[in-house]
Parts: C-alpha cells; structure tokens; sequence
C-alpha cells in the first residue's frame, strides 16, 4: 500500500532512528470493510472464491495498520487461514481488523471475516487471519512505528498472544532463507 521509490528490501537501507513517538490505543486502528459477494467472483459451485476473501482481508488488513502507522505498509507475511462456512453470492462479507501489537518496524494485524446473509440478518464467522506489516519510509526503507497500547482485556491477550505467533514466524522465515 502506498507509493515507495525503491524497492523494499533491494537498497541498503541504513540503521534505522529509534521512534520516540507515543503509543496508540488499538482501538484508533479498529478497521472494517464490507462488500456484497458478486458473481465474478464466484467458483463453479456458487460461492464466493477464497482468494476473494485472502484480497478482501488483506485490504482491511493494511487498513488498521496505516490507520495505526499514519505511513505506507507492505504486506510481510499471511499466517494460516481456514474458510469455516462457504460465503454465497448476493450475501455481505464484513472484514475486520486490528493492530494486535506493534514490534519495531513490523505490526501484527488480527483480521476476522463474518458474512451477513442482508435477508435473513443472520451473520457468521467465516475466517480468522493474522498479517504482519512493515511500515516503510519515502525510500522503501522499514522505518519504526509507534507502539500499541491494549486497552482492555481482550486487546491484552491478543498483544501477549501476538508474541509467541512473532517467534514461530521468524523462525519459519529464517528456515526459508536460501
Ligand atoms: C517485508 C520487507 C519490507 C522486509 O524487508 P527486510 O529488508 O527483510 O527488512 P528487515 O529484515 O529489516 O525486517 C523489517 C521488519 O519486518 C519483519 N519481517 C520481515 N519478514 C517477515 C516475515 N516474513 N514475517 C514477519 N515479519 C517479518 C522483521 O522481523 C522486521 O520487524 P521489526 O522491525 O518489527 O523487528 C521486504 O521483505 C519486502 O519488501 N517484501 C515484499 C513486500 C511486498 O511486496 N508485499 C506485497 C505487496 S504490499
């Protein structure tokens, strides 16, 4: 999202300044975004495809993390995502996201997917997703955001949970490294 004049990751950026900028409330990031399931978008079997869903959650996703960040993001990593209930044409896919906890330069970005059938009312939980973000200067080059601050419970356990799923990523990401 946004406009970098370099490539990310292709310059040598530099140490980067430590913010001193005061944290957020998660509640300032809070995102959502809707759209109405449409036919172009539709598998052979009339439900919406998945990788409409993954480009809808991505969109929110990059949402909350501006919203937090105030700069352009780049998507770094989507952890797993399953599709609990199929999403049918004509019905109302709602997307939400969340700053669940800022690192240095990277954000983790909880996302959850309901679809509201306009008729009945009736609404599901269909995806839950996590996103990290980095947040990037007018070079390309990963630049440090504020932290977030977990308000309420809720927002508590998402930010310690957010750790311990930071660990596995970077873990994942150093066993991909050629
Ligand atoms: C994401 C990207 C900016 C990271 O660049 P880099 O040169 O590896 O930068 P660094 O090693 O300094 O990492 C920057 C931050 O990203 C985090 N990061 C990098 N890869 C990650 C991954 N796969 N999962 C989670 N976090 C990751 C690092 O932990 C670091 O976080 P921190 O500053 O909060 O500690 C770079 O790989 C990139 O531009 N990738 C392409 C992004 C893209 O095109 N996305 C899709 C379209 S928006």
């Amino acid at each position: 999202m946004g406009a970098p004049r370099v490539i990310p990751g292709s310059s040598p950026c530099g140490p980067q300044p430590e913010q001193t900028l005061p944290p957020r409330p998660v509640r300032e990031s809070v995102s959502e975004y809707s759209e109405l399931a449409l036919p172009n978008d539709a598998n052979t079997f009339g439900f919406l495809l998945g990788g409409k869903v993954m480009h809808l959650v991505d969109l929110a996703a990059a949402m909350a993390a501006m919203r937090h960040a105030r700069r352009p993001v780049v998507t770094a990593s989507v952890d797993h995502m399953s599709f609990l209930h199929p999403i049918h044409i004509g019905q109302l896919v709602i997307v939400r996201s969340s700053v669940n906890r800022v690192f240095r330069t990277s954000m983790e970005v909880g996302v959850k997917v309901f679809v509201e059938d306009l008729l009945t009312g009736e609404r599901k939980h269909t995806s839950s997703a996590y996103l990290t973000f980095v947040a990037i200067d007018e070079r390309g080059c990963p630049v440090a955001v504020p932290q977030v601050n977990p308000e309420t419970e809720e927002e508590q356990r998402r930010y310690e949970d957010a750790g311990r799923r930071r660990a596995g990523r970077l873990e994942l990401k150093s066993r991909q490294r050629p």
